[in-house]
């Protein structure tokens, strides 16, 4: 089969499209014939070699955690699910024909398989972060970097909840975050400001790594009401950092749930084939993503 591959940690040139061995579904697995997989900034971290200590990376290695695809593989205990049914999950080296997946969940009818790509891992951050922060229905959340990926699955999920939610984005995404159901206010300059004309808040998620940590606990008035996914100096200021720890297992049916019944949409904003992963990776890296890019096989 082909799949996508780097030989050496570096820039998006060393990616490569080479033939390699089919993986096959072990206990409690599938194996899918990929039709789409999410590209996700993780995916370009791994890469660069950043975070080897989350995501031990053995050389060559292959690319990418979220796919959508054609179950063609049941692995032994797994039920519920046939080969011919479509699903939506998380795995390993999805830019490829073929890959294993660990976490899916059946996708809903109607679901086309480039935008159930895009869902997976933001969607378990999201749901995660939202039970981390313990914010309830009635309160207001903050979320910085809210117009990317697990930004636009957040503000879904927030609204499903009944949380209130105080979006920051670029100039060209209020719109895009008002029309998740959030407010919506620019980050830069001024920024802290904006958000307290808005309202006070009660917990704050730092979703772009941006250096507003210190801010968000002065907004909250307490480090234990801040998480960060994307800023490691989090925890030295008393907040949280929270890590990849994990599928949630219900995330994605949860996800499955909402997408039948048109409460959740993240839009793909570019679509690329394995031939392009490299510009898929330079395009993420830029960091201004409004919802997804995906590879389509
Ligand atoms: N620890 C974990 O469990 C975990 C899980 C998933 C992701 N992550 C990390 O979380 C980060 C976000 O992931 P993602 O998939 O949502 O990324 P993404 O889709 O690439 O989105 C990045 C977003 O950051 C915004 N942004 C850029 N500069 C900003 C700034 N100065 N202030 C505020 N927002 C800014 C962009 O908004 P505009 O385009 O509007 O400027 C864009 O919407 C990545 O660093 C990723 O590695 C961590």
């Amino acid at each position: 089969m082909k799949r996508v591959s780097f030989a050496e940690f570096g820039g998006p040139e060393v990616l490569r499209l080479e033939e390699a061995e089919e993986p096959h579904a072990g206990p409690g697995q599938v194996r899918v014939l990929v039709r789409a997989a999410g590209v996700n900034p993780v995916d370009w971290r791994i890469r660069e070699g950043q975070v080897l200590g989350a995501h031990p990376t053995v050389l060559p290695a292959g690319v990418g955690i979220d796919a959508a695809g054609v179950v063609d593989e049941v692995g032994a205990g797994v039920r519920g699910v046939e080969p011919g049914d479509h699903v939506f999950g998380e795995g390993r080296d999805t830019y490829a024909e073929f890959a294993v997946l660990t976490a899916w969940a059946r996708m809903p009818e109607g679901l086309g398989f480039e935008e159930a790509a895009g869902y997976p891992s933001v969607v378990e951050t999201a749901v995660r972060l939202l039970r981390e922060s313990g914010v309830e229905r009635g309160q207001t959340l903050l979320v910085s970097g809210a117009s990317g990926g697990v930004g636009s699955a957040l503000l879904q999920l927030a609204r499903e909840r009944g949380v209130r939610v105080i979006g920051t984005a670029g100039a060209a995404n209020q719109g895009y975050l008002r029309g998740l159901g959030a407010l919506a206010t620019t980050y830069g300059a001024g920024w802290v400001e904006r958000v307290r004309r808005l309202g006070p808040v009660d917990a704050a998620l730092d979703l772009a790594g941006s250096g507003v940590v210190r801010e968000m606990i002065e907004l909250t008035g307490d480090p234990g009401r801040v998480i960060s996914i994307a800023d490691l100096g989090a925890p030295g200021l008393g907040a949280r950092f929270s890590g990849v720890a994990g599928s949630v297992p219900d995330a994605l049916a949860e996800a499955a749930d909402l997408i039948a019944r048109g409460r959740l949409h993240i839009p793909v904003e570019k679509s690329y084939p394995l031939t392009d992963a490299a510009a898929a990776h330079a395009d993420s890296h830029a960091g201004h993503t409004r919802g997804r890019r995906v590879i389509v096989i």
